[in-house]
């Protein structure tokens, strides 16, 4: 089982050996990088390349480890068995039919190998790693209500997200492979954009990227502008019908990109770009 990279995915050498290494170790992947530089398609693409099916957890501030295990549902078996007179009550006396499993639980008992996303694991707070440190190592646990223990037939294979929101513990980083997912070169971008746009054409991409790249180098700036954001920016090019004489300027002087909104996302960027263009008018 390997993974090779995917046509709608460009995956760095790098990336593939970090997604084969913790394949091999049978460990989590735990994948940082900017907002917006493919660390959830990743895990859709590798399932998709190796024909898993992808069972997906997106955390929040406000999920719980047990909340992927499983749930115990017991308000609707009281209700169940206040009306129990009335159909019988078998299904109140089965404990099982209020059981409800969460995505480890599926993952573990799936028929098939099977991926598992665990997608932002940094939103919730830094007791959800620690509570799922056995589960990810052992690959089982316990459902006390059931008596039953759990266990993974065949290892699922994990991804991990992070923003970097919060700092991980170091008894869960211990147990995954990690790797950071660098911000995409120029070449890497090219043919990221290739895979979306593969009829764009070139001087318009060339220029476009120019004005990209300037825009991320800008020093100071709050919120870089990612992957996603240029992709999002060349469709609206595209589709807005952009002439490339706007996004060349003459002398590597800079401008305010037309269409800004989809590349700086706050009003001190923007400002801070105003001014720039401003000052270069001045000192001409
Ligand atoms: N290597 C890549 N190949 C192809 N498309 C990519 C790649 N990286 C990013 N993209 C594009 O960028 C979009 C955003 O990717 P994705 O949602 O996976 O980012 P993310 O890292 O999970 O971001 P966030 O941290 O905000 O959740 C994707 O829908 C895809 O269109
Ligand atoms: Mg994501």
């Amino acid at each position: 089982m390997r993974f090779e990279g995917s046509n709608q995915y460009v995956a760095t050498q790098d990336l593939m050996l970090a997604v084969n290494a913790a394949i091999t170790l049978k460990r989590p992947l735990l994948v940082k990088g900017e907002p917006g530089t493919g660390k959830t398609m990743l895990a859709e693409e590798v399932a998709q390349a190796l024909g898993m099916p992808l069972l997906q957890w997106h955390v929040k501030s406000t999920t719980k480890a047990q909340q992927g295990l499983y749930e115990y549902d017991a308000v609707s078996r009281l209700r169940d068995s206040q009306m129990a007179d009335i159909d019988g009550g078998d299904k109140v006396k089965n404990i099982h039919n209020y059981i409800v499993k969460g995505v480890l639980w599926q993952a573990f008992t799936a028929q098939e190998p099977v991926a598992l996303l665990i997608d932002e694991v940094d939103k919730a707070d830094i007791e959800f790693p620690n509570d799922l440190l056995r589960e990810l190592d052992r690959m089982e646990f316990y459902c006390y209500e059931t008596r039953e223990l759990i266990k993974a037939q065949t290892r699922p294979l994990v991804f991990i997200t992070s923003n970097n929101e919060k700092e991980l513990p170091d008894a869960f980083l211990r147990r995954c492979f990690f790797h950071y997912i660098k911000f995409p070169d120029a070449d890497t971008m090219r043919q990221i954009i290739d895979v979306h746009f593969p009829s764009l054409k070139k001087d318009l991409l060339a220029a476009a990227l120019k004005t990209f790249y300037d825009v991320r180098n800008l020093p100071g700036l709050k919120k870089k502008p990612s992957t996603s954001e240029l992709l999002d920016w060349l469709k609206l090019l595209v589709a807005e019908d952009i002439p490339l004489s706007i996004l060349q300027t003459q002398d590597d002087k800079v401008a305010i990109p037309p269409l800004v909104g989809a590349l700086l996302k706050n009003e001190q960027d923007v400002a801070l770009f105003e001014k720039l263009v401003f000052m270069q008018s001045r000192n001409r």
